[in-house]
């Protein structure tokens, strides 16, 4: 018996845009069902312009989670395997809930603001995150423009980063947050050594729309490379705080079945974090960008 793969058909959906700052709301689409390359092309233009998709009401599996995601670029896995879902290894699990005392997932990603996988030498296109179970209060995840942060640095500040690259590293904050979170795991040597640090422009330019990103964040960029290390620290608190104002974010409350995909080229993130008794699931997938110029 042979399988005839049907054709997949244009869907009606409507792009919304969701706040001044960035996002845009996905509605009426459905990701289970095969998606044709005219709606992907679509889909590929407002993710451009919007830097941040909620694909709203998707029930999807993990392995469609996984093949839509791979559609858009090779995945990355991240080292810390041991929050990946069994049976689907790119997923990374992202959860506070505890099963026999053991973290079933990792509970504090994203609590500091940042691009993802920053700390590699190529860093992270985009990462999708798919709601599974969501908390009754809080949980809600803050996505800031970083093309408008570069547009409105004052002058002065302008002149001190063009041209200039800074180092990220995995291992900054590590400390840190095992300090918050006693149950973070402890790296092994093969962890520590798949993480080395990166250096990337502090101003990199996206390699579709060619606009101008900052590309800094308090989670993982350690120092401005060729500055003593006092003037390195002033001047990356000055872009921490510029680059996450108020005007330039979108706060992002989940619902059942949203799917947002955001732009690791054009945004840094922030988890707000939920009370610790609620639960919160999430399923991550991340692919893989190019090295930032
Ligand atoms: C992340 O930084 O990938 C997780 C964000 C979130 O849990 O809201």
């Amino acid at each position: 018996m042979f399988l005839v793969e049907l054709p997949a058909h244009q869907q009606a959906f409507d792009i919304r845009p969701l706040s001044a700052a960035l996002g845009a709301e996905v509605v009426g689409l459905d990701l289970a069902a095969p998606l044709s390359d005219g709606d992907f092309a679509r889909l590929h233009r407002a993710h451009l312009e919007h830097h941040v998709l909620v694909f709203r009401d998707q029930h999807i599996t993990p392995a469609q989670q996984v093949a839509f995601s791979e559609r858009w670029g090779p995945l990355q896995r991240h080292v810390l395997h041991q929050f990946a879902l069994p049976e689907q290894p790119e997923v990374l699990i992202v959860s506070n809930i505890k099963e026999q005392g053991k973290p079933i997932g990792l509970g504090d990603a994203g609590v500091f603001w940042h691009s993802d996988l920053s700390y590699k030498d190529k860093p992270s296109l985009g990462s999708f995150l798919h709601a599974q179970e969501l908390p009754a209060e809080g949980g809600d995840t803050l996505f800031a423009n970083q093309h408008r942060a570069f547009e409105e640095l004052p002058d002065a500040l302008r002149a001190q980063v063009l041209g200039r690259r800074a180092e990220h590293s995995y291992l900054k904050q590590y400390k840190a947050l095992q300090q918050r979170s006693p149950w973070r795991p402890d790296l092994t040597p093969e962890q520590i050594a798949a993480v080395p640090p990166a250096v990337h422009p502090v101003v990199r330019t996206h390699p579709e729309s060619k606009r101008p990103a900052l590309f800094v964040s308090e989670h993982f960029t350690t120092r401005v490379v060729g500055l003593p290390d006092g003037e390195s620290e002033a001047l990356l608190q000055r872009l921490y705080e510029h680059s996450t104002q108020a005007r330039f974010v979108y706060r992002h409350q989940w619902r059942d079945g949203d799917l947002v995909f955001w732009d690791n080229r054009s945004v840094l993130h922030l988890a707000a974090g939920c009370p610790e008794h609620l639960r919160r699931r999430l399923y991550r997938t991340t692919i893989e960008g190019d090295a930032p110029a």
